[in-house]
């Protein structure tokens, strides 16, 4: 299928999704997880991106997270996210993120579905602190505080402004469950007319299933990325190229 009728297929889509993942954001600087400058090739995940090495080493946890907030600070939507941003209004576009940058969000895009959370959102990991006056019945229950710090720089490890206990980054670390409530929403979106993959090497679950819920609910599926992935044979369009060239095409013809 020519970009052409992509465009036609996104023209006449009336419920349109897209999951886009780390390659949406490579343009605008933030570096990707397995391409050749990848931050798995230079890192280990389960020395960083655990629960197991947090509780190891949580300052040098926060270290890179607080190195990669620093990096994506200094970074700006570029033109993929921006017309991703435009078909979320003007086309009631869904986009779900596995992206942890607030790189769509800063773009304007609507009721992003942010599926491995926000490097800008923190958690408490301690035990429940009582508000004054309450009784403690039965099992002490955890402490729920969470908050977004606005691009602040942070005290390493940061704590909890409620109870004093170890903060740690709201993102999905490797072995830990998705946000039950961004699953059901993701699933809804996925139920559409036409669902493309963007930037992702489509090898993480459950994002990465997202293509075959689509395609269950009778969706066209489409691929854009520079390089075959895992989804290149299960979707019927493939694109090659990078989402901030492909995506301002689109939008062209679009509005041709
Ligand atoms: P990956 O780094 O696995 O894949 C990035 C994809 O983007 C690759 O397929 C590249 O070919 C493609 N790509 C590179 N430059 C591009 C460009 N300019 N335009 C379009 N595509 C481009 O990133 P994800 O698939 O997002 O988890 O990785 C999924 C998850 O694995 C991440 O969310 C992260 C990681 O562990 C968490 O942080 C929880």
């Amino acid at each position: 299928m020519s970009l052409l009728d992509l465009a036609a297929r996104i023209a006449r889509a009336a419920r349109l999704t897209v999951l886009t993942g780390a390659g949406v954001s490579a343009a605008s600087g933030v570096p990707t997880f397995r391409g050749a400058e990848g931050l798995w090739r230079r890192f280990r995940p389960e020395d960083l991106a655990t629960p197991g090495a947090f509780v190891r080493d949580p300052r040098l946890v926060w270290e890179w997270y607080a190195s990669r907030r620093a990096v994506v600070a200094g970074c700006h939507p570029n033109p993929a996210h921006e017309v991703l941003a435009r078909w979320s209004h003007e086309r009631g576009c869904r986009v779900v993120t596995q992206n942890v940058d607030d790189l769509h969000l800063r773009a304007g895009t609507r009721d992003v579905i942010r599926l491995h959370g926000s490097l800008w959102d923190l958690r408490c990991t301690g035990a429940a602190v009582p508000a004054p006056g309450t009784p403690v019945r039965g099992r002490a229950t955890r402490c729920v505080h969470a908050w977004r710090d606005e691009h602040e720089p942070l005290p390493l490890p940061p704590t909890c402004p409620r109870c004093g206990a170890l903060a740690r980054p709201a993102i999905v670390w490797f072995g830990e469950s998705l946000d039950e409530a961004d699953v059901v929403a993701a699933r809804n979106a996925a139920a559409c007319d036409l669902f493309i993959a963007i930037g992702t090497s489509a090898i993480v679950y459950p994002a990465a299933g997202l293509l075959d819920d689509a395609r269950r609910a009778g969706a066209v599926t489409a691929a854009i990325n520079p390089e075959a992935t895992p989804a290149s044979s299960r979707v019927d369009v493939t694109v090659q190229g990078r989402a901030e060239e492909i995506l301002p095409r689109l939008d062209l013809l679009l509005a041709s």
